[in-house]
This record gives C-alpha cells, sequence and structure tokens, in this order.
C-alpha cells in the first residue's frame, strides 16, 4: 500500500480483514518491521480513540511515534501565492518538506469547515500533504472520509456477523451541533463493498453525496427500515444539501432498545447518552462500541504494516 487516505487504497478488501483479525490474534508478530522508522501523527482535532489507536498499532510494529497537535505549531498557509503578513506564519510547502524528513509516515486528521462546502470537499488539508510530503500519508479523519473507522467497522462486522449477508442500517440519530458527514460517507462506501444488504434511514434533508451513496437504498421511514436488521450503525451528520447546517433536532430518531430490537448497535465514538441513543443500549450486551473501539487499533496496524512493507 502506498498511502491510505481513501478506502479504494486498499488492494483486496477481504484479505486485509482477515490479516488485521489475524494481527489482533498476535500483535506482537510484526514487532520489528518500523524498526528504525517513525510515524508522525498531525491533529489538527481532538481524537481520543484515533490518536491512541494508531500509537498503538505503530508501537505494535516497532515505529517511533512523534505526535503534533498543528495548533500548537506555526499557523500554516494552504494557499498558492498567498503573501503571508496576515495570520499565517510558515507555507505548507515547507511544512510538509521539514515534516517529510522527520518521519517515514505522516498521518493527519483535519476536520471540514462545515462552512465552505466545495473547499472542504477538495479536501485541501489532507491533499496538500498529499501533494507537497514526500513520504505516505495517512488519513485519521478527514474533511469528507474516515477510512480507518470505516476499515475497523468492517472488521467488527466480519466478527459478528452470523449470517452469510447480513443486514446492515445506517441511521442518522439528533445531535445539537453540527457534525461532518465523514463518518457516515466511509461507512456507505464500505459497506458497498461488503457483502451485506445495507441501507440508510435518516429525515429528509440529509441525504449524503449522491456520488458516495450512488443506488444505497434510503428510506425516510426509521422504524421501516430497521426491520430485521442484524447491525444497526448510528451517527449523527449535518446536512450536505444545505451545507453543515442541522434541518432536524427531532428526538424520535434517537436509538432506543425497543427500535433495536436484537440487531448489534455500532457507532463510532465518542456519543451522547440519551440524545443520540439511550442508556439501555450502551449498556445492553447488543453494543459493539467498545469492539469497534478495539478494532481501530488493528484497522490501524494492517494499514501500517501494508505501508511499511513498501517502503
Ligand atoms: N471514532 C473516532 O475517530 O474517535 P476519536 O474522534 O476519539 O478519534
Amino acid at each position: 500500500m502506498k498511502k491510505y487516505t481513501e478506502i479504494k487504497d486498499i488492494s483486496n478488501l477481504s484479505e486485509t480483514i482477515k490479516e488485521a483479525i489475524s494481527l489482533k490474534k498476535n500483535p506482537h508478530e510484526f514487532e520489528t518491521l518500523g524498526k528504525h522508522k517513525t510515524i508522525l501523527l498531525l491533529f489538527f482535532n481532538s481524537s481520543l480513540r484515533t490518536r491512541l489507536s494508531t500509537e498503538k498499532a505503530a508501537r505494535n510494529l516497532g515505529l517511533e511515534v512523534m505526535i503534533l497537535n498543528v495548533n500548537d505549531a506555526w499557523n500554516l498557509e494552504f494557499e498558492d501565492g498567498t503573501i503571508m503578513n496576515a495570520n499565517t506564519s510558515e507555507h505548507i510547502k515547507e511544512a510538509a518538506g521539514v515534516l517529510s524528513q522527520y518521519a517515514d509516515i505522516i498521518a493527519v486528521r483535519a476536520f471540514p469547515s462545515l462552512t465552505d462546502k466545495e473547499k472542504d470537499q477538495s479536501e485541501w488539508v489532507l491533499s496538500s500533504f498529499e501533494k507537497y510530503a514526500t513520504v505516505p500519508i495517512i488519513n485519521m479523519e478527514s474533511a469528507m472520509a474516515h477510512p480507518l473507522q470505516a476499515l475497523a467497522d468492517a472488521i467488527t462486522i466480519s466478527e459478528f456477523a452470523n449470517t452469510p449477508k447480513p443486514k446492515v442500517v445506517l441511521s442518522w440519530a439528533p445531535h445539537p451541533k453540527a457534525l461532518p458527514q465523514a463518518v457516515a460517507n466511509s461507512f456507505v462506501e464500505m459497506m458497498q463493498l461488503l457483502d451485506v444488504d445495507f441501507s440508510i434511514t435518516h429525515p429528509e434533508g440529509y441525504e449524503l453525496d449522491p456520488e458516495i451513496t450512488k443506488k444505497t437504498s434510503i428510506n425516510y421511514n426509521q422504524e421501516e427500515a430497521l426491520q430485521d436488521a442484524d447491525f444497526v450503525y448510528v451517527k449523527n451528520w449535518s446536512s450536505y444539501s444545505d451545507y453543515g447546517k442541522i434541518l432536524s433536532q427531532d428526538k424520535h430518531w434517537m436509538m432506543t432498545q425497543k427500535k433495536l430490537g436484537t440487531a448489534k448497535f455500532m457507532h463510532c465514538l465518542p456519543v451522547r447518552r440519551n440524545v443520540v441513543v439511550e442508556d439501555a443500549v450502551l449498556d445492553g450486551t447488543n453494543s459493539l462500541v467498545l469492539q469497534q473501539a478495539n478494532n481501530r487499533t488493528f484497522a490501524a496496524q494492517v494499514v501500517l504494516k501494508q505501508i511499511l512493507e513498501e517502503l
């Protein structure tokens, strides 16, 4: 693997999922693969799971880990030809060039603005690192995608599926803040690659990018959509068409134990209890949220292993 900025970078998904499950059984099998190599984790935004699971995965492979909260460094300029006489002190061209001398792999987390759709869609931060860094780039959640999360979700579904073609439903849920579409986008793309019966349910106005959802079934009736589901993946996202706006906070869309029935519950975390999902679901035996978070390590580890093998 040359980089992991999008799900398409995985050349063989089923083999990669198997390899991740194998790494989970024996996490230190390749503990010298990354010896004398360094990964740099760059955070433009907060993180708990991504930061620690990627660090753990890297250490399992013998990599040195450096972490930088970018807001502690110089303000970066991303535009070409700017007269830098205002708030930005360092251009991405120099920054990415410098960082590429310090690290063999650079991983980046940079959320969208949710105000400038065109700019967010261009993945201006992630794509600038891809353009100006000379080492492989990993997406730790960008404006429009969270491919490491989606890989962990695919691993989790593979582990817990009881039928050859499980029914998987992505259900929107209310949230007091405007959140990105990144997790939902990558989950949709991942489900389209797996042998699952996949559909999406959300209120009208919350349609994701049609270039991502393609022919995936969308049902505006949550109760109907959830019938006979094996896995229910709950996530809030802000409107894509009315970009970044909160159109509804209808609490009837919160996931409850009654609606979930016997289905397994999934969420990427962090999650707001009794807003997105009621306590009974998270505290119940059908919740897979901790297993998903655990699989973040092995999703990151299999990606790092495949990148290290090509360095
Ligand atoms: N799911 C996820 O990416 O968690 P963090 O935001 O805590 O990294």
